[in-house]
């Protein structure tokens, strides 16, 4: 009978050396050896099968992420990234040789490390930050997600849905917090509440409540990230002039102590691609990776009609070609419904401090395919730092076999990149000058004012100008701002939506753009 260790080298080989293109993540270890050839590895087709990198705090889960968008970018894959600690902007930069790093290398036998930055772009969701913003349009985040950050109960809840079927109705723009204040105080007044009482009424001091939660949210500079231009999402999908993927960084740190905020925000980005990019079905490789880092965050507190349409966004984004990794600390903190979709994971280690921890680790082990080189239980409470058990999707999505893992080093630097160079990236930014400002398009809160007569009297700008200058010169068109992201049949409300004669008024409205000084 062969040794162990050869049986083992053979059974890696036989799930992992597959031909097809792949995103290499380390090496196998067994009995505490790593072995340089039993090359760890997931397959470029396989990743739109999204996966979950989960594991205790310091175990090496954001190490992964950077050696995963390292290895994307290599293979011509944008990715998007959200950058909670602020550690992930060292892909701007060269990884600093330590012993450690040289020590992972020469146990890998990896011919191909070499330290050096990655093409990125860097994303902001505050004013006072350096870095591309991010903006939505009210009416974009839509009643759902905008409940959400606002912490709305059912009541409440129900009355935004109704505030916003009413400005759909009644041909108002929703661009910033403004606007949505502007409308909720027009639903509290006498003409208001004459015509809320065909949408069945809402009672005054609902609608106070609502107004104070947008005041509150205002004061804390939240207002920063509803407004014009909204970002328009196909701005992820680059690749450098040779070929590289773009990896697309969001800033967060400011942000860490208003969770519901950014984690709702990367929600409202992940169902705005799945309405804006064409059904694609399974391509050789994704067009584009999106890591969701912290993501108990999202599915904390979150109520089940929320639940529901992560899991339905997770699902249908798959056949646009976008794959989407959550990253957290336990698979506990991530929803049933939503699990189940994740064929591609990359475990660290878990704590089993407590009975309930001790449950997790059982619960968890039970996920991965039965193996005869691993307990796999207590595999999950030994691993190492920057080890751990992966299990992903073959080329034919049949599940890997079960691997304990000495992941790769990140190329690109370890830590936060230093203010200068991180000046210079944004700096250097194409998409710098295109979300720079402000803009202030007329919108409900103009018309409301204004209300008789309710087109305002400016005069009518011609439609061929644009709102900002493109890079290289080219001009965008002006485009009317989108509905809130539906998440029934997108295509067939968004067909609804441009028979309505709203989508024609808005576009109207749109272009009279006037750059507001704040
Ligand atoms: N693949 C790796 N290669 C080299 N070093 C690693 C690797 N993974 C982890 N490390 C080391 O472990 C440290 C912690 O890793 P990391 O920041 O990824 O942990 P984390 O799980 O994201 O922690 P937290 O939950 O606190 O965010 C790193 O600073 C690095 O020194
Ligand atoms: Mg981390």
């Amino acid at each position: 009978m062969p040794p162990l260790s050869e049986t083992f080298q053979e059974a890696i080989t036989a799930g992992y050396g597959f031909d097809a293109e792949a995103v290499e993540l380390g090496a196998a270890m067994h009995q505490d050896v790593t072995l340089p050839a039993a090359r760890i590895r997931v397959p470029l087709a396989m990743l739109n099968r999204h996966g979950l990198v989960a594991g205790a705090t310091g175990t090496g889960k954001t190490k992964t992420l950077q050696v995963m968008a390292e290895q994307l970018a290599r293979a011509g894959v944008p990715v998007f990234i959200s950058d909670i600690k602020g550690d992930i902007s060292g892909m701007g930069g060269a990884a600093i040789p330590n012993d450690k790093i040289q020590a992972r290398v020469e146990a890998m036998a990896l011919a191909d490390y070499q330290p050096r930055a990655f093409p990125v772009e860097f994303f902001t969701l505050v004013r006072a930050r350096p870095g591309v913003r991010l903006r939505a349009s009210v009416q974009s985040f839509g009643p759902i997600l905008l409940a959400k950050v606002l912490e709305l109960n059912e009541t409440q809840q129900s009355v935004l849905a109704l505030a916003f079927k009413y400005a759909e109705d009644q041909r108002l723009g929703l661009v910033d917090l403004a606007d949505l204040r502007a409308l909720l105080n027009h639903l509290n007044s006498d003409e208001g509440k004459a015509q809320m009482a065909e949408y069945g009424g809402v009672a005054t001091a609902t609608v106070g409540v609502m107004i104070r939660k947008i005041v509150e949210l205002e004061q804390q500079d939240a207002d920063a990230f509803f407004g014009a231009p909204e970002f328009a999402v196909e701005d992820f999908l680059r690749t450098t002039p040779d070929g590289e993927g773009v990896v697309s960084i969001l800033e967060l740190a400011d942000m860490q102590d208003r969770p519901a905020l950014f984690s709702t925000f990367m929600m409202w980005l992940l169902a705005k691609l799945y309405q804006t990019l064409p059904e694609v079905g399974d391509l050789d490789k994704p067009k584009l990776v999106f890591f969701f880092d912290e993501a108990h965050l999202l599915f904390r507190d979150a109520n089940k009609s929320f639940l529901n349409q992560i899991a339905m966004v997770a699902r249908l984004i798959r056949s646009k070609g976008v794959g989407v990794f959550f990253v957290t600390h336990s698979p506990s903190d991530v929803p049933s419904e939503v699990l189940g979709q994740l064929g591609n994971r990359v475990q660290h280690a878990l704590r089993a401090f407590t009975p309930d921890d001790l449950a997790v680790v059982k619960a968890t082990a039970q996920t991965f395919p039965m193996t005869d080189f691993y307990d796999v239980q207590q595999e999950l409470t030994q691993l190492g730092i920057g080890e751990a058990l992966v299990t992903v999707l073959g080329p034919k999505g049949v599940p890997t076999p079960t691997a304990r893992t000495m992941m790769r080093p990140p190329m690109s630097l370890m830590s936060q990149l230093d203010p200068a160079a991180f000046g210079a990236i944004t700096a250097a930014s194409p998409l710098l000058p295109r979300y720079a400002t402000d803009a202030d398009p007329s919108s409900a809160r103009e018309m409301l004012a204004g209300r008789k007569p309710a087109v305002p009297a400016e005069p009518e700008i011609d439609v061929s100008v644009p709102d900002e200058p493109r890079a290289g010169g080219r001009k965008r068109p002006t485009r009317a701002p989108e509905r809130g992201v539906d998440w029934g049949d997108v295509a067939e409300e968004g067909a609804r939506f441009a028979r309505s004669g709203t989508f024609n008024t808005i576009l109207r409205s749109i272009i009279r753009i006037f750059t507001r000084g704040r």
